[in-house]
């Protein structure tokens, strides 16, 4: 067994027995064990839920319209959806003071972040921030490489709850080494702080990032687009293919992450923008809605409040759906929940309508099982179902249904 295998106990006992373990070579040297022998915070069990700035404003953002952001999260209905972390991306930094402390844009951030953050939390929210594991983020504003320490002790200060760090100048470096250091200064700084690790699946994140954060990127960024790339960002589609095998990987307090939601940003239809949230939710996806969450339409809200879609993804089992059939541009998609519920998307990547069915055997129940299907979307209820669903679902579309067997 690796270290990392073993750090997956996270037991403050087992983890304790890891580090003393033979694969150390004897008694831990101090600076192996700084902080990690501290459990991660137990703050991410179903998957973390909010906004974050990047997907709409990238670099174009300042305090007014962070506060902006999160008046309408708290007043829309968003909130009492379940989002609560207002995430700023790249480029609220500018540089560091002399004794290295980290320092918000001065025109951009007039009031600092710590006032912002307690005006975030004056709303019932949670705050966070970004920062990159490299010399600089990707925006080419100042990283936190060699600083890990004293950013994640100025972070707590300013009441950080969340953090999300890129992978950009790193140069040669190892990515398992670089998060482990910034999840040592996370855990020695005094504040649970949720860590969102963002190294875009280049060195396989799900295999050891586990122990270090609550949610790992899997791939380059997302763009808001059903199916066009371009370089290293990826459509809705690509991005759901490379997330369909990593179903094992997943679980409370440890999630893939398919990247930021573009539901609202004008790039696709709402019959796609409701095709993504409910894949993602089948992910079991963070849930960190990219749009500018103070003008938006209803139809946009209607999807990212659908309460029955994002019960699926907060549900508490927090197993990743797999993809249990594929034809031609037809999908079934099936996640078990806490209690024997089966979440199941009929999915039609196609442009033309089609009948899609998913037999009970998919589900891992017997052909005679008596259930009821309910559509998340449409909510009408069909009783007594034995043996297969069918569904029309529209080009493009999904049909999202939650099964119960009846009792
Ligand atoms: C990378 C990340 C994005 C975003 C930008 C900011 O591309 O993957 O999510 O944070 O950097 O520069």
């Amino acid at each position: 067994m690796d270290i990392e295998q073993c750090l997956r106990g996270l037991k403050p006992i087992v983890v304790a027995a890891c580090l003393l373990s033979p694969f150390w070579g004897g008694a831990a040297m101090a600076h192996e064990t700084l902080g990690l022998e501290a459990p991660k915070p137990a703050i991410a069990l179903t998957p973390p839920m909010g906004w974050n700035s990047w997907n709409k404003f990238a670099c174009n953002i300042d305090e007014a319209k962070i506060r902006g952001v999160a008046d309408a999260m708290a007043s829309s209905g968003m909130k009492d959806a379940g989002y609560q972390y207002v995430v700023i991306d790249d480029c609220w930094q500018k540089d560091r003071a002399a004794d290295g402390t980290i320092q918000a844009d001065p025109e951009r951030f007039p009031s600092g972040i710590k006032a912002l953050a307690d005006y975030v939390h004056s709303k019932g929210l949670k705050f966070g921030l970004y920062s990159d594991i490299g010399a600089k983020t990707c925006g080419g504003r100042p990283g936190s490489r060699g600083y890990e320490f004293q950013d994640a002790r100025t972070w707590a200060s300013w009441g950080v709850d969340y953090v999300k760090v890129d992978w950009c100048y790193t140069g040669s470096s190892e990515a398992n080494a670089s998060y482990t250091i910034m999840a040592k200064a996370l855990r020695a700084s005094g504040r649970d702080i949720v860590f969102s690790i963002c190294e875009w699946g280049d060195n396989k994140p799900e295999e050891w990032a586990a122990p270090l954060g609550h949610l790992w990127r899997t791939t380059g960024d997302i763009r808001d687009s059903w199916d066009k790339d371009e370089g290293y960002s990826h459509s809705f589609l690509w991005i759901l293919d490379h997330n369909a095998d990593l179903w094992a990987n997943s679980g409370p307090n440890h999630w893939n992450d398919p990247d930021m939601l573009e539901v609202g940003n004008g790039g696709m239809t709402d019959v796609e923008y409701r095709s993504h949230f409910s894949l993602w939710a089948m992910l079991a996806a963070p849930l960190i809605a990219g749009n500018d969450l103070s003008n938006m339409d209803k139809a946009t809200l209607d999807i990212l409040t659908n309460k029955d879609v994002i019960a699926v993804d907060q549900d508490r089992l927090g197993q990743q759906a797999r993809r249990v059939a594929q034809s031609g541009d037809t999908e079934v998609w099936v996640r078990p929940l806490a209690g024997g519920d089966r979440a199941v998307v009929l999915f039609n990547r196609g442009a033309e309508a089609k009948t899609i069915s998913v037999d009970w055997d998919a589900l891992q129940w017997a052909p005679g099982l008596k259930a009821s299907v309910r559509d998340l979307w449409s909510k009408a209820v069909k009783k007594s179902i034995k043996g297969s669903y069918s569904a029309e679902v529209a080009p493009h579309g999904v049909v999202m249904v939650r099964i119960s067997p009846a009792v």
